[in-house]
């Protein structure tokens, strides 16, 4: 080849490295690349579509099902508020209602469930459905203790189901980008990572009131202690209690510090040691959950990781997102990359647009969170967001929340899954149950 020819075959590589793929906003060269690796999704003819249920039928238990739709039909649709799971039923074409998972569970027909419940049942109902056979798509944050993660894991093993934990930026391109890069030291070694997540609610105190009629409010608790109904812990804002979740540290943190991982490559290990604190003070009688928070956790390979919310003085989050209130930002020697949802950011615009070598490490490939679990019921594999990843996430946040709680630095053993040498700690990995909703009946 002629130096000139060089020249233009080195422009001409330029311009299509640098080109950006058709209604995707990323690099050509990644969607091309991708395509290599990409297992097919494919919509269910009629005759091929499983049978499965929704529990939960709230927003997202919801949002979920009508993705399923395209894979499956909707049989059965179960809540403990009996108006949301008619309206639920008259969604999905007359869905026979139930408000026990327990007897839904029991229908021999049934291929899979996908779990909307609040974070406190997500687990009770994920072991009960894989015991009874069934495959599942269970809401993040997975689980509400470190100790539900490690059980789940068992149960998954033992009964050889299929789990798909709805991170769904595990299936946006744009997420695998960043961190394919990570992976492959486009910005030189890894120094350090940031997940911003949006601050929570400092509300209250809130007063207890009558429980409608539709709602089995003792149900809905499940094993969380039985306190009086108050509107506020129930639908949709349960996430800002202790008691049912995590706060934002656990429903954002789940996406972000998911995305952190996998671009640091412990996706099944994590931090070793945490040190959290809030930043604000709740309101007694409010939502319980810290609102406003900061978490620094290091990694056994030196790479630093600040998690921190938003604050009510800061909303835009700061330098880290160039404005956005929550995304990762991963910063090496040589530059930094920030992905959030819909967008895509670096130091400098060749981090992108410079393809990976043909060597380079690659990732599991899905572009449909939902389709990729029905691709995995069909072959068994497991799915792109399996129990182990979804657990080590949210372990992340949890242990996040334990330093913030308990006050103080702690230090973690990602293998033994256990404080190292803090039985004050340890006793925060699991929580006591409420009879009868203990693992040895689920
Ligand atoms: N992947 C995402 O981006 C995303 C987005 C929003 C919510 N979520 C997750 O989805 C879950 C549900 O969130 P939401 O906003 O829809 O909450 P929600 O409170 O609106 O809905 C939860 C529903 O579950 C029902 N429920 C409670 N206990 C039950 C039980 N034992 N059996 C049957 N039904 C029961 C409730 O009555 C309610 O209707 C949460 O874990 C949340 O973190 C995920």
């Amino acid at each position: 080849m002629s130096s000139g020819n060089r020249t233009l075959s080195r422009r001409r590589f330029l311009r299509t490295s640098a080109a950006i793929a058709a209604g995707s906003g990323l690099p050509a060269w990644f969607v091309e690349v991708s395509r290599g690796y990409a297992a097919t999704t494919k919509p269910a003819s009629p005759n091929d579509k499983p049978s499965i249920a929704l529990i939960g039928c709230g927003g997202q238990g919801r949002y979920d099902a009508t993705l399923a739709a395209k894979f499956a039909n909707i049989v059965a649709v179960c809540d403990v508020d009996a108006k949301r799971a008619e309206a639920a039923s008259k969604q999905f074409n007359g869905a026979k209602v139930y408000n026990d998972f327990r007897k839904l569970l029991e229908r021999a027909d049934l291929h899979a469930v996908i779990n909307g419940t609040p974070d406190h049942w997500h687990t009770f109902i994920n072991i009960a459905a894989m015991k009874a056979g069934k495959d599942v798509y269970s809401e993040k944050p997975l689980t509400l203790t470190i100790d539900e993660g490690k059980r789940l894991i068992a149960v998954m093993r033992e009964t050889k189901r299929v789990l798909q934990t709805g991170s769904q930026q595990r299936s946006d391109a744009r997420f695998r980008l960043a961190c394919e890069l990570v992976r492959n030291h486009r910005m030189g070694k890894l120094k350090h990572v940031t997940t911003l997540l949006p601050a929570g609610p400092r509300k209250g105190p809130f007063n207890p009131a009558p429980v409608p009629p539709e709602l089995d409010w003792d149900f809905w608790q499940g094993q969380t202690p039985f306190v009086p109904y108050v509107r506020e812990r129930c639908h949709g804002s349960f996430r800002y209690w202790w008691e049912y979740s995590g706060g934002t540290m656990t429903d954002w943190g789940a996406h972000h510090n998911d995305i952190a991982l996998w671009g640091l490559g412990l996706e099944r290990s994590g931090p070793v040691t945490i040190e959290g604190k809030p930043l604000v003070e709740m309101i007694p009688g409010g939502f319980t959950a810290s609102a406003e928070y900061r978490v620094e956790y290091t990694y056994a390979n030196g790479v630093t990781h600040t998690c921190r919310s938003t604050t009510a003085d800061n909303p835009g989050g700061g330098a880290i997102g160039q404005g956005e209130h929550h995304g990762v930002k991963f910063e090496g020697i040589d530059g930094w990359i920030f992905v959030t949802r819909g967008k895509i950011e670096t130091s400098n615009p060749e981090l992108l647009t410079e393809p990976l070598s043909a060597g380079a490490i690659r990732f599991y490939v899905s572009d449909d969170h939902m389709g990729n679990f029905f691709d995995c019921i069909r072959s068994r594999k497991q799915p792109v967001c399996d129990v182990e990843i979804g657990h080590r996430s949210v372990s992340v946040c949890h242990l996040g929340v334990i330093s913030i709680r308990i006050g103080r630095k702690l230090h973690w053993d990602p293998d033994g899954e256990q404080f190292v040498g803090d039985a004050e700690a340890n006793k925060w990995l699991a929580r006591p149950q409420r009879k009868p909703w203990t693992y040895d009946l689920a």
